[in-house]
């Protein structure tokens, strides 16, 4: 639990804003670091104490910004260094903390390092990369996969001889094992963090070891034709390797050199698998990315159960983190429904550990349908037909019903979704009982009551469609009843002597009433109650 010297990092609300979509100040199509500047108000308004960018560093956008070709550069469709120091000073001026991308395992493949590896055999950046000789019959040096589909090795011509890459062949790995790459992350960190920079969200953190033998990874038994290419393998020698967690270790000796910063691993791995990334004595990174909701059944009993289970596998003092929406997986409001929308942000609002809102989630922006033509992502391009739906998870910010959302004054670079006319920013922040208010109202109370913030989550039922839990810090208890299905619900409190009263409804119209030991809740209904203390003192 975290306590009286809790971190801003444990009781703030991060919000991700992927920077090609939030604002664009140009008119290029294209948002960018000035725009953001412009939005900060709506971002202290809603409450949020955080913000990560998506990366904003030169890139030639093979993989929109998570191909760097300059670490210690603004690309120039963001704007430039001068922008982003602006956007590092007004963040703070506005109480929010800034969170860049770190990309560590690979770089642009037009990275000035890559270019002088790939120059000759002998150049001394080629163990900077991972180079290895063809099979013996001319193919591939092993059977590893990229991520984003076909075999993981791109083969130079030039120097006669395949390397190596997690993700798109212009995205080519680092080679971790060389000291001298450590060493020259590590100096991009205290480039970031020496001007002021909160800390980093580092990117495909699992992947940063392979294996030094560079075995097969042994076949997918369970693998389903149809499935993501990459899925017929398991990872086995090319992800979560053991000698991982040193480098990390690595990263977070230099993150501490500067006080009050926080490094945060984006890791996909089962939860026993995901909390090693802790770290020895907790030096590892402040928390692993747990994206256990994006992809649960959306049933309360399931959603007890990850719950308990991911928080029994945290490490002792290890803090825990949710999060509903990302850049890289479908939009909440679609994936639970319109119904559910508000149970949702109730849940990532009251559960125990910081959340992370993906722009947009606040006014419940659906996921945007793509024709083929319109497809941007090369994940998509790569396995045409996967429907992964990166792109329609990243259409521009709906500010307001005029065209192009008040986004840009220039035909975005990807379409705004449909709805943009009804779900926006204007229209939903003046109806007060909007899904927009919901969430300011979420941010407030957790600001309000500690036992929110900070306390410890103690579950108390999950039956059919009713998920009842409450959170804890000494004389403070508030309970939380999420109403998962249409029918409404007739809660019986297990506990004898229960009184309270209603915080917050989903539909802000039951703020005040008392509760006792039975209440109802409607269709789709959450409720936050703050409970009496006239009870046992622990
Ligand atoms: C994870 C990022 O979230 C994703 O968007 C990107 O394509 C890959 N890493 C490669 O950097």
């Amino acid at each position: 639990m975290a306590g009286e010297s809790a971190n801003w990092w444990q009781t703030g609300v991060i919000y991700q804003i992927y920077p090609r979509s939030f604002q664009d100040s140009n008119h290029d199509g294209v948002g960018d670091l000035r725009g953001i500047l412009h939005r900060l108000p709506y971002l202290e308004e809603l409450g949020v104490d955080a913000i990560w960018l998506s990366p904003i560093f030169t890139s030639p956008m093979a993989d929109f910004g998570y191909d760097i070709a300059d670490y210690t550069d603004v690309d120039p469709l963001f704007g430039n260094l001068a922008d982003l120091d602006s956007l590092i000073d007004a963040a703070h001026r506005h109480q929010l903390k800034l969170i860049l991308d770190l990309v560590p395992n690979h770089t642009s493949d037009k990275h000035s390092w890559f270019v002088d590896s790939k120059s000759s055999r002998n150049n001394p950046k080629r163990d900077w990369y991972i180079w290895r000789d063809p099979a013996a019959d001319g193919g591939p040096p092993n059977n590893w996969l990229s991520e984003f589909g076909g075999s993981a090795w791109a083969f130079d011509p030039n120097t006669n001889q395949y390397y190596y890459h997690t993700f798109l062949s212009a995205q080519p790995d680092l080679n971790w094992r060389n000291p001298a790459v450590r060493d020259a992350m590590h100096d991009v960190m205290r480039f970031w963090l020496g001007r002021g920079v909160d800390g980093f969200r580092v990117d495909a953190v699992w992947y940063l070891i392979k294996d030094d033998q560079f075995r097969d990874n042994p076949l997918n038994p369970l693998f389903q034709p149809g499935g993501l290419p990459r899925d017929a393998l398991i990872p086995f020698y090319t992800a979560d390797l053991p000698e991982v967690h040193e480098a990390i270790t690595g990263m977070r000796r230099v993150l501490d050199e500067f006080p009050d910063r926080v490094l945060l691993g984006e890791i996909y791995l089962p939860i026993e698998r995901l909390v090693a990334y802790y770290g020895r004595d907790l030096k590892g990174v402040h928390f692993p990315y747990n994206f256990a909701l994006l992809t649960a059944k959306w049933e309360a009993r399931s959603l007890a159960q990850l719950i308990d289970e991911y928080e029994a596998a945290l490490p002792s003092g290890g803090w825990p983190n949710w999060v509903l929406g990302n850049h890289d997986r479908p939009r909440l409001a679609t994936r639970v429904g319109p119904n559910q929308v508000r149970v949702a942000a109730m849940l990532l609002m009251t559960l125990r550990g910081t959340p992370t809102l993906y722009y947009g989630d606040e006014i419940g922006m659906q996921q945007a349908a793509i024709l083929p033509e319109q497809v941007r992502d090369p994940f998509e391009k790569n396995v045409p037909g996967i429907g992964i739906g990166r792109d329609g998870c990243r259409t521009p910010m709906q500010w307001d019903g005029t065209k192009s959302a008040g986004f840009s004054e220039a035909d975005p670079w990807l379409p705004i979704a449909d709805d943009f006319r009804e779900v926006n920013v204007n229209s939903l922040s003046k109806d007060k009982g909007s899904l927009y208010w919901l969430y300011r109202r979420l941010i407030d109370l957790r600001r309000k009551h500690v036992a929110l913030a900070e306390g410890s989550y103690k579950p108390l039922m999950a039956s059919g469609e009713l998920l009842l839990f409450y959170r804890e810090l000494r004389k403070e208890r508030v309970l939380i009843a999420l109403n998962m299905g249409p029918e409404p619900i007739a809660v019986s409190f297990p506990e004898e002597r229960v009184s309270g009263r209603v915080l917050l409804s989903a539909f802000a119209d039951r703020e005040g009433e008392e509760v006792s030991a039975s209440f109802d809740l409607r269709g789709n209904e959450g409720l936050v109650m703050k409970l009496d203390s006239d009870r046992r003192d622990n």
